[in-house]
């Protein structure tokens, strides 16, 4: 905490980021994005659908795709849009540098008209990030950039260090840290410095709290790969270490977790923050992870829903009706602007759900919810 607390002083003093030092990326590149609109930020974003200024409250049907690791195709492209979401958010790991995953997602947002929201997982950069990855990639690196190729094809879509608004849609979505593979150390200096231009975790705060600040809603979902700290170090808690010879260990994002508490600092209503990357199932098949914890939001008493979305594999079939169903969860904020429920659900290519499980009820509003939330994954563990 005091490790927090002194980062979250310190981005007070650094507000204003020297651009010129980014060598790859940075969000002057998004100019050029087709059908995109500029928020805020001044970074255009996707917003493809919906063309009304107002921002009614009304409720909001969230559908989040979590770690994709090459199960993606045809079937589950119907399903999402059999589903109708407003908004999707996909959490990254679409493979192991798998451009094919990336290029159908980026052709889905395209051509969807649901609003759409993406960040990167460390897998997303399996071949590049580190040493090890380096020397086993199974392409030519002298030739072919599959990492910038991935983020050149989801530059409209990608959220992470922004905030993006989207019309009729009462709240912002702000990213996390693309590409992070969690834990207490900077890992892959030197990848993050060339391809995201963060340089080390304070700047990454930094970004990530200038991204908040120029949130154009009051409300907030987050939306990254790993989730944040503080929520548990048990192997089985939403960012728990379940592998190495002790497992146990909060691996979660430090800067997600100061963003968080500086969007509640300056006043706004966080209702969710979705994740992925710590897979459902533990390690040596000891076990189900909490997928869900609640915490309390205190600018208004309701709580924000911290969602991991990360169900690997997320294909099975139907075993009455053999037909294939696919993983996904879906989430209505209300009009109240906080999250009315949370289900685990598998889907048919036709969007028909066939499996549900309630990961959470907000509805009673106060005190019940959080109970009920832990009394489901006490039967699911
Ligand atoms: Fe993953
Ligand atoms: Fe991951």
């Amino acid at each position: 905490m005091k490790t927090l607390a002194f980062l979250s002083s310190q981005w007070r003093l650094r507000t204003v980021l020297t651009r010129k030092c980014w060598t790859v990326r940075n969000s002057n590149e998004h100019s050029t994005c087709k059908r995109t609109r500029t928020t805020s930020s001044s970074v255009p974003v996707s917003c493809n659908s919906v063309k009304q200024a107002a921002k009614q409250r009304r409720p909001v049907r969230l559908i989040c795709v979590g770690d994709i690791h090459g199960q993606w195709d045809e079937e589950d492209e119907m399903a999402l849009r059999s589903l109708k979401p407003d908004v999707a958010l996909f959490v990254g790991d679409y493979g192991d540098e798998d451009v094919r995953i990336t290029r159908r997602i980026a052709d889905l947002a395209d051509d969807v008209s649901f609003a759409v929201g993406t960040v990167f997982g460390n897998h997303d950069a399996f071949f590049t990030a580190s040493n090890g990855g380096c020397r086993r990639a199974p392409y030519d690196k002298s030739t072919t950039c599959r990492v910038s190729d991935q983020i050149e094809m989801l530059r409209c879509y990608d959220v992470s260090y922004r905030s993006v608004s989207f019309d009729n849609i009462p709240f912002s979505v702000c990213g996390g840290r693309s590409f992070s593979a969690g834990g207490p150390y900077w890992k892959y200096k030197t990848f993050f410095r060339d391809f995201v231009g963060v340089f080390n975790l304070k700047h990454s705060i930094n970004k990530m709290i200038q991204a908040v600040m120029t949130a154009e809603n009051d409300g907030v979902v987050f939306l990254s790969h790993n989730g944040p700290t503080e929520l548990g170090d048990k192997p089985w808690d939403p960012c728990g270490k379940d592998w190495g010879e002790v497992p146990g260990g909060d691996f979660g994002d430090a800067d997600l977790r100061v963003a968080i508490e500086e969007a509640r600092n300056l006043g706004k209503r966080v209702p969710l923050v979705v994740f992925g990357h710590m897979h459902k199932t533990l390690f040596k098949g000891s076990g189900n992870r909490t997928m869900v914890k609640t915490e309390p939001d205190r600018n208004t008493g309701f709580e924000t829903l911290m969602l991991n979305t990360a169900i690997f594999p997320r294909h099975t079939v139907d075993p009455v009706t053999r037909r294939s169903l696919r993983n996904f969860h879906l989430v209505q904020i209300g009009e109240g602007g906080y999250v009315d429920f949370a289900e685990e659900i598998w889907v048919t290519s036709d969007g028909k759900i066939r499996e549900s499980t309630s990961l959470y009820s907000g509805l009673a509003m106060s005190g019940s919810s959080s109970a009920a939330a832990v009394e489901v994954h006490a039967e699911t563990r």
